[in-house]
This record gives structure tokens, sequence and C-alpha cells, in this order.
């Protein structure tokens, strides 16, 4: 039975019409993966740091960056959308796909959520690094809680240029900017945009080439994001495929204008680690970043960070396959599938090894929606023996009929 209040990290909240934050979900906020020493998501997040340290000093020689890592992942709604200018009816802030507390806090979604506060702190050039929340299918590459990297550099008009020029940041104070397309802002002038579009990809290819190699093969992608404008992602070329690798842009100036910055100019991206860390490290499956068995950690200690590592698989154990079949309630737009990922992972947790829907019909007659997922269990370090999978797949059962509504077939 649900109590009224739920407690994260020792913080308590109201429940309301928009908690979909599990125990299991609730329970990974405290892991700090990216903190751990020796951790292959870690040994990236040093590896960026490092290359941020020495490519940005001030006069004094100095490290411009500062880095963020420790801050809590329980946002507003604020934070993670509005100060971003997401619209209201954007689809990153449906129910689905995020994991609310309440109507006010959620887990953040991306790492971007700081950028306001850590301006309006007064910052100029800092990274932000923690875990991210996101509702997603079960897959050897999706993982609800994964860890990323942002960074926000500004820059004034004696910073891009030089004092004694005449070179301006701004055209006009127009800053009104629809999203989408490759064209700079109106407010921007070309010569400030450029300088600065040079600086970012510079720093991005710089920073592509530092993890992958001098040779790494890379291309830039259009792309749009409701906070920066143009927008870019960075696609390098590893195992015979294209691999979007980060998303950045020029940020979008009423952004800054809204939180009292009328005087610089600013770019910024955001990464994955966790997709950095599979390619670089040849681990195959997300699953295993929450390993703590030392035989998985044991192959990430180094002295050196950019000592090349191979993961070894500890051993392959046998696969279990169970499907399920249910009729969806009468009302079916109350169910949707991540509800049913969620209810998997918080029974079966990193036993489920991936969820597939592989069948879905709606009765000719009584227009009843009938969905078919194929559950594969898995365990990482040991055989499971058929008794347990049996009870593990009967729980799920029960509970997606107790509390999805559904009716087993
Ligand atoms: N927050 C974006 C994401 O999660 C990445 C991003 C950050 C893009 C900053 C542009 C600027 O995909």
């Amino acid at each position: 039975q649900l109590t009224e209040t739920i407690a994260i990290n020792s913080k308590t909240f109201k429940r309301d019409d928009y908690t979909n934050i599990t125990d299991k979900i609730a329970s990974l906020t405290q892991k700090n993966l990216h903190l751990i020493q020796n951790h292959p998501i870690s040994l990236v997040r040093q590896r960026i740091v490092n290359y941020f340290y020495k490519s940005f000093l001030n006069s004094r020689r100095n490290p411009l960056f500062s880095v963020y890592d420790n801050l809590s992942p329980i946002v507003t709604l604020t934070q993670n959308f509005d100060s971003l200018l997401i619209p209201e009816d954007h689809p990153s802030r449906s129910k689905s796909d995020c994991y609310y507390i309440n109507r006010e806090y959620l887990l953040r979604a991306h790492t971007t959520a700081h950028q306001s506060e850590l301006i309006k702190a007064g910052l100029d050039n800092f990274l932000i690094v923690g875990d991210v929340y996101r509702r997603d299918e079960i897959d050897s590459k999706h993982y609800p809680v994964f860890h990323q990297l942002d960074a926000v550099r500004l820059k004034t008009k004696d910073q891009l240029f030089s004092s004694e020029s005449d070179l301006k940041l701004f055209d006009c104070d127009d800053t009104a900017c629809i999203p989408g397309g490759p064209s700079k802002q109106r407010c921007h002038t070309l010569e400030a945009f450029k300088l600065m579009e040079h600086e970012l990809k510079t720093t991005l290819v710089g920073l592509a080439k530092e993890l992958f190699g001098n040779q790494v093969q890379y291309r830039w992608v259009d792309t749009t994001f409701p906070f920066t404008q143009p927008s870019w992602e960075l696609e390098v070329y590893h195992n015979n495929e294209w691999l979007e690798i980060l998303g950045c842009g020029i940020m979008v100036q009423s952004l800054l204008t809204n939180i009292g910055v009328d005087n610089r100019i600013g770019w910024a991206f955001g990464l994955g680690l966790e997709r950095i860390a599979m390619c670089l490290y040849s681990i195959p499956d997300i699953r295993l970043f929450w390993s703590t068995d030392s035989g998985f950690l044991n192959q990430f200690k180094n002295d050196n960070l950019k000592t090349p590592i191979v993961y070894k698989p500890i051993s392959q154990y046998p696969q279990c396959i169970h499907d399920i079949s249910f009729w969806l309630p009468e009302e079916d737009s109350l169910f949707c599938s991540n509800d049913f990922y969620d209810l998997v992972r918080n029974i079966a947790g990193d036993l489920a090894e991936q969820v597939l829907l592989v069948d879905q019909f709606t009765h000719p007659k009584s227009k009843k929606k009938s969905h078919c997922y194929r559950i594969i269990y898995r365990h990482m370090e040991r055989t499971l023996t058929n008794a347990e999978v049996n009870k593990i797949h009967q729980h799920v059962e029960h509970a997606a009929r107790d509390q999805l509504g559904v009716t087993i077939r």
C-alpha cells in the first residue's frame, strides 16, 4: 500500500498525481558512479575534466573551468525545463519519459538543469557532471539512470575580441528566436557568432581526438534544442557505425537575459558518459556499470588515464526467456509501456536484461487491446535457476494485474 509521502535521500516529499518514481529508482540516487575510484564512468569524467583544465587557462595559468559533480539530482520543474525555455507542451516533459517525485520536483533528466542557477551565481566557465534519469526501454544500451557532463562558456565582448576592438557582440536587442534551422540568432553579430561557433567546434573536435585518438573520423549534424540556436551534434565513426556523442550550440540569448546577463554570449554542450565508456573500453552491456563485482571494477585500475583498457567479460551465463501477454485496462490510455518496464525493473532489478514488446493487437469485436512482452532474464555473475526465474516472473504477472489493471491472458 502506498503511503502519502515518499522519502528520497532522507528528504520527504508529498505524493500526488504526478508521482511515478519507483523504490528501485529512488535507491539509485545515491550511487554516484561518476565519483567511484577506478569506475569506468569516473575515468571518462576525469579524462574530459583534464582536457578542459589543460585547454583553458586563465592569466595566472590556473584552470578556467570549475567543476560541479555533486549537485543533488532532485530538481524543480523550473530548473529542468522552464529555465531552459522548454515549452509547456514539449514531449520531454511527459510523465511517460521522466521520473516525477510530484508536481514540483523530478529527478533531473539532464545535467543542463543546473545551467541557469550556476550562471546566476556568477560563473562564466563551468562543467556539471552527474546522474540523470529517463524512463526508457530495457536493452543493452538503455538504463533509466545514466551520467552526463555539461559545459557552459560565456564571453564578454572584451574576451571575445579585445578591449580596443570596435566589434560588437550584439546587432540589436531582439532576443526573440525561433528554434530550429542552422541560422544564427538575430541579436548576435555575425563575427561574434562565427568566433563562438569556431571555438565551440574546435574544442569539441579536440575532445573527440583526446578520447578516441587523433585519427578519429567525425562529422557535424544540425539539430535543435530549445536552449541553443543553432545546435549541432557531433558524431564519431566507431566500429563501423556513426555514433552521436554530444549535443551543443550557441546559447539562446533570452535564456541569459532572463537571468540578468546582458553582456555575454555563450556556448554549451552536453554528453553522455556511458556511451563513450562503452566504446572506449568495449563494455557490451550498460548494466555492467552498476555491478559491484570486483571482477568488473578491478579491470579498470590503472595509473595512467590514457592506458587503453579492453573489458573482458567475466563469463556469459545463460538467458532465461519468458513471455507475458495481457489485455490492457478498458481505459487503455491509462497504460503506457514505460509503466510496465518500470514495474519489471522494480521487481526483477538488473536480472531483467531486456523487455521487448513482441506483439500487440486489438480484438475485432470487443476492441480490447492486447500486448505481449518478452522478458529476458539473466544474471550478470551466475546462472539463474528455473525456480528462481519462475518465481520472479509470477511476481511480475501479479504486480502487473494489481498495479496496472491488466488482465493476464
Ligand atoms: N541536454 C541535452 C541532452 O540531454 C544536451 C545539450 C546540453 C545540448 C547543452 C546543448 C547544450 O541531450
